[in-house]
């Protein structure tokens, strides 16, 4: 089988608009319905909700509460009602890659085995790294069909540049999840 991957020259937000057409895109030809996507304050979810038919199942991820101030969560009530009101499903959870190991990496040292997995992941790119961790935590929360392959959408702290279609599997049974296409990511980390 012979396949395409767009290749971002630069990584970051400005190949959001890219990124979401070419999963949508890669969704229509292997017939995949349910979009995972990594949005901190609502920006890629907006941009996607956008250019996607109704008939979809899009699951947002935001960045777990406490991540930059203890208690809070950067997406407002306003637009999280907004895109419920659209059909999306929005989970907020503990990060699958750090959790606790990285509470106790950052109070012992050391490094824990999830984030040693996603410094592997970031190899590729920070998306990367940020797809498998969504689709982690959306399996986890009970939102995905486990049987089919979904497509999910990361970036590098803002925006989407990284687009993957996966097999989804639970925290518990990570070496099970399988990383089936890249369609897009960035060459520049
Ligand atoms: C659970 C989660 C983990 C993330 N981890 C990283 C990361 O390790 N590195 C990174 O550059 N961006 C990370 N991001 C940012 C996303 O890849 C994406 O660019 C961002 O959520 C888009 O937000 P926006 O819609 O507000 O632009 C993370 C986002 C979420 C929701």
């Amino acid at each position: 089988m012979k396949k395409k991957i767009f290749y971002f020259e630069k990584k970051g937000k400005e190949n959001t608009e890219t990124a979401l057409k070419l999963a949508l895109q890669r969704g229509e030809e292997l017939g995949i319905k349910t979009f995972v996507v990594a949005s901190t304050f609502g920006d890629v979810a907006e941009a996607f909700l956008k250019i996607t038919p109704k008939k979809y199942n899009i699951i947002v991820v935001t960045h777990q509460a406490g991540f930059k101030e203890i208690g809070k969560i950067e997406i407002t009530d306003e637009i999280k009602n907004k895109l419920i009101n659209e059909g999306i499903k929005i989970i907020t959870a503990t990060h699958a890659l750090s959790g606790v190991g990285a509470g106790v990496s950052m109070k012992f040292g050391g490094i824990s085995a999830p984030e040693i997995i996603a410094n592997t992941l970031r190899l590729f790119s920070q998306g990367m790294k940020v797809c498998v961790e969504i689709t982690l935590i959306a399996s986890d929360a009970g939102v995905i069909d486990m049987d089919n392959e979904i497509i999910a959408i990361g970036g590098t702290r803002r925006g989407a540049d990284t687009v993957v279609v996966i097999k989804p599997a639970h925290s518990i049974h990570f070496f099970d999840l399988d990383i089936k296409e890249i369609v897009a990511m960035p060459r520049d980390k």
